[in-house]
């Protein structure tokens, strides 16, 4: 297990290395257990750094042994060794070589982290800081060097033997074994070292390159998989040209390889020309997986090939600066999708999720910088800060100087920086220096935590026909940071009212209150300051404000909505980020009264008029299938209680949501059961946006006739279950069946169950739906389904989708007012954690919004969060979580 030492580790200790890494030479002879890695590294002092300082190379649980300096065996008092340090007191001041032997058991790796095995592979896993269970280096990410990587394996027990870069060398040798050399020429941190080795199938295609040069391109899967693999190459191919195209990226190895495994702690990895993906991004066939599954393989796979450039051509200094290739690199993976499909379906979804995951990390306990200061484990900075807000403060600086001078900016960076471990100031100057702009304030988006609050207030004048609104910022403090600055907000506003959209008409900039000329054409607003007040002239009638279009900044917006107001949005925006947003605040706040009503005993809130309004959407569904069905998708039970923030009562939450939701359902049947019955129509299978916005249309609508007439709902959802002819349709309709028919329940899962036995991707999914229901059997049924002969502590996706959607999808159950959801939990995670750190600890951010609950669930987690803490044989990762949120 990893050890405590030297942690903290804080940005502002950053030194550079004393030595530094030219070459590595491996020779790897995989074993199941105990695999030989030959190391020579050819090093030499760094003329930056301190002259004659002793060498520390990181190992972590490794059994080694330092064969040799400069070809031959070290004296015995030169140096130390033991699992987790190869010292070397008085290192050449020349340049030298080690020669360092080690041997690993991928078998007994159960960190998933260095060399393992999943299936019939072996591979491995680096990034953060996984090399260093492989041999003994300089693991930090400014050490970069150029790898040869020579495999060796019987040939039976690994036939392909993949590493980074290109192949240059295969040959048989004794015994039945074989080996191949992989070379990578472009200098690299060890975090993006991978080699894989195995019995696995493969897709091979090929790409050109804008200048001419044949890619070849492969998937690796298991076994009798390999059709599946067909949507990620087709959505590599695309990654690849809408790089050159966008951003005049080219690839610059001879070959591109993605292998898919089904034990990984994460998503997938960038490594150097072999990408390692969790199983769940690559593979897909209509009948096993669904529009959702298919969007989050083109989103990953381009996300991980953007890497090539942003993070790996430019790697990132230190850890610290994590989101230089992470936020950038998820912005980048959110442009392409928004190409790829549809942009405002695309926005909604990016926001929806920036909402669900940023937004709670942001308002509790684990709330950190976009760039964070500080870390005792860097796995747990892996976060939807430095993910998803990361990629949204790239979109704010966007906003904020422009599309011309932001692709100007990107191509400087490139330019200056490729072939570097770079910082985030140096990639913010390519910016300053291409928009001619002052971005010293921006910076405050990097080293602040905490998600901004824009409150507006408005004021109109009828006699002189003007239309105020008052923007203000404020930030909560979070933790250790109790004072805010304010921040460079871009905010997008329009006004409309129900006539169409009025125009713009403001004072100029050297008048009082005045915007300039470029603010009113593009409708976008700076706000830096504390406040602003913006004055619109010429108005004959009260303008509805739009503001924070296409959500031009991650921000929460404040404003005393009236439901007219909004109303008039929904039906009349021509933003449709907006018209969106108008539903939502709408929904939320009609909820939210019902909560407050419920809890005091009184009845929810009336619903009708919203619910009318929504009504005309339905009605309008054809114009825009996609937007119908997000617009009818009222906020979530996890939206209400981020939203309510403080004394959440997750039941009170539910009810309320079920209420509305059921009105919702009631008003508009007939309407929704002609939108079912239209779309019921067998049509081809497509994985695009015309398709799957046809099908999530379909699933909506009958989602609302199950809420508005339940045994209706349940005879169409059995229906669809029993004729789907794709897994979208077909999962889609079982949870349905699951969460709103008890009767047909069980029946229903048993022939899913039967039907995809085999298929470790679709049993994930019928693991999580009923980890989903919301009923008081949830935690029982839950033990039952660990119980389960498929079910598997080992395995990240399986216990991630019955562990983890019970902790963050089952609201109502896992904060049972008992405390058994929280103690549950808690048991889980320390067992988890004497095999998997990183999934233990990542299972425990379930926590996060502990401090939001009401007085009893609130004790309830502190006191099972408490229980976790009190071991004192804790990983640092789970350490580290449990640390912080119970500060
Ligand atoms: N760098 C990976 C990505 O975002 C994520 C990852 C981090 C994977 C750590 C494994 C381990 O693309
Ligand atoms: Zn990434």
């Amino acid at each position: 297990m990893r050890t405590d030492t030297a942690r903290p580790v804080r940005l502002a200790d950053y030194r550079v290395p004393d030595y530094l890494i030219d070459k590595v030479d491996l020779v790897v002879r995989l074993d199941r257990h105990e695999t030989l890695v030959r190391a020579r590294l050819t090093m030499r002092p760094n003329p930056k750094g301190k002259a004659g300082a002793p060498l520390l190379l990181d190992g972590d649980g490794l059994n080694g042994k330092l064969v040799g300096i400069d070809g031959t065996p070290p004296a015995q008092d030169s140096f130390r060794i033991g699992p987790d340090q190869l010292e070397l007191f008085d290192p050449p001041r020349q340049p030298f070589t080690l020669d360092i032997e080690t041997t690993v058991d991928p078998t007994a790796n159960t960190q998933l982290m260095g060399l393992y095995r999943s299936g019939a592979a072996y591979c491995t896993q680096c990034e953060a800081e996984g090399f260093r269970r492989i041999t003994y280096f300089l693991d930090r990410p400014d050490v970069l060097s150029v790898y040869s990587t020579r495999i060796e394996a019987q040939r039976s027990d690994a036939p392909i033997l993949l590493g980074n870069g290109n192949l240059v060398e295969t040959g048989d040798l004794a015994d039945g074994w074989h080996y191949a050399v992989w070379n990578d020429p472009f200098p690299k941190p060890c975090y993006l070292f991978a080699m894989v080795g195995g019995d696995l199938d493969v897709l091979s295609d090929s790409f050109t390159t804008m200048s001419g040069r044949k890619v070849g391109l492969g998937i690796y899967v298991e076994h009798g998989k390999r059709d599946r693999a067909a949507y990620a190459m087709d959505s590599l191919k695309r990654s690849m040209r809408w790089d050159e195209e966008q951003f005049g990226r080219e690839y610059d190895l001879d070959v591109f390889n993605i292998v898919a495994v089904s034990d990984f702690n994460m998503g997938a990895m960038e490594n150097k020309g072999l990408n390692v993906f969790n199983d769940k991004y690559i593979l897909a066939s209509p009948d096993t997986a669904t529009d959702t599954d298919y969007a989050g393989i083109e989103t990953v796979v381009a996300h991980e090939y953007f890497h090539n450039w942003t993070g790996n051509r430019i790697t990132c200094r230190d850890w610290f600066q994590l989101c230089l290739k992470e936020g950038l690199t998820v912005f980048r993976d959110h442009e392409f999708s928004a190409d790829q499909r549809s942009r405002p379906v695309q926005r909604i979804g990016a926001v929806r999720n920036l909402r669900a995951t940023q937004f709670p990390e942001d308002a509790g306990p684990l709330a950190h910088n976009v760039r964070p200061e500080l870390y005792h484990e860097i796995n747990n900075f892996y976060t939807p800060t430095v993910y998803e807000k990361g990629a949204e403060v790239i979109r704010t600086l966007k906003q904020f100087i422009g599309a011309d001078a932001f692709r100007r900016g990107m191509d400087l960076y490139f330019e200056r920086y490729d072939g570097t471990a770079a910082i985030v100031e140096e990639f913010i100057a390519c910016f300053a220096e291409a928009s001619g702009r002052d971005l010293t304030q921006f910076m405050r988006w990097y080293s602040q935590a905490g998600t901004p609050v824009l409150t507006v207030r408005e004021k109109y004048d009828e006699s002189a026909q003007t239309y105020t609104l008052e923007l203000e910022q404020s930030c909560p403090p979070t933790p250790g940071q109790q004072l805010k600055l304010p921040q460079i907000l871009p905010i997008a506003i329009g006004l409309v009212t129900p006539d169409g959209e009025a125009s713009l008409d403001m004072p100029g900039p050297n008048e009082a209150n005045g915007a300039s000329a470029e603010e009113i054409a593009r409708g976008v607003f700076e706000l830096s300051g504390r406040a602003r007040r913006l004055v619109f002239r010429n108005l004959a009638q009260k303008p509805v404000p739009s503001i924070l279009r296409g959500f031009s900044a991650p921000v929460r917006l404040e404003f005393d909505w009236s439901e007219d107001a909004l109303l008039t949005l929904l039906a009349h925006d021509s933003d449709s980020f907006n018209r969106w947003q108008a539903a939502q605040t709408s929904a939320t706040r009609l909820m939210q009264a019902s909560v407050a009503a419920i809890r005091g005993g009184g009845a929810p809130a009336d619903p009708t008029r919203f619910c009318q309004a929504l009504g005309r959407v339905i009605d309008g569904w054809k114009a825009d299938p996609a937007f119908a069905a997000l617009a009818i998708n009222l906020p979530s039970e996890l939206d209400l209680a981020r939203e309510i923030a403080s004394d959440v009562d997750p039941d009170a939450i539910r009810t309320a949501r079920q209420h509305m939701r059921g009105t919702l359902g009631q008003m508009n049947l007939p309407a929704l059961m002609a939108i079912h019955d239209a779309l019921s129509v067998p049509a081809p299978f497509t994985p695009d946006a015309a398709g799957s916005a046809n099908r999530s249309m379909r699933l909506m609508a009958l989602d609302l006739i199950a809420a508005g007439d339940p045994a209706e709902g349940a005879r169409r959802a059995k229906h669809q279950f029993e004729t789907a002819d794709n897994m979208t349709d077909m999962f889609g309709s079982l949870s349905i069946l699951a969460l709103n028919a008890p009767a047909e329940r069980e029946a229903a899962l048993a022939a899913f169950y039967q039907r995809f036995a085999n298929d470790h991707l679709v049993i994930d999914k019928w693991f999580a739906l009923q980890a989903m229901i919301p009923d008081g059997e949830a935690l029982a049924r839950v033990r039952g389904l660990m119980a389960h002969p498929a079910f598997s502590m080992t395995n990240p996706n399986r216990l991630r989708s019955v562990v983890g959607t019970f902790a963050m999808a089952n609201p109502t159950q896992f904060n049972a007012a008992d405390g058994s959801g929280h103690d549950f939990l808690a048991e889980v995670v320390l067992d988890v954690d004497r095999r998997n750190a990183q999934v233990a600890a990542r299972l425990l951010v379930a926590f996060r919004s502990w401090k939001g609950l009401e007085a009893k669930r609130r004790a309830a987690a502190e006191a099972a969060l408490k229980r976790i803490a009190a071991h004192n044989d804790l990983s640092a990762d789970v350490r580290d979580i449990v640390t912080r949120s119970l500060a």
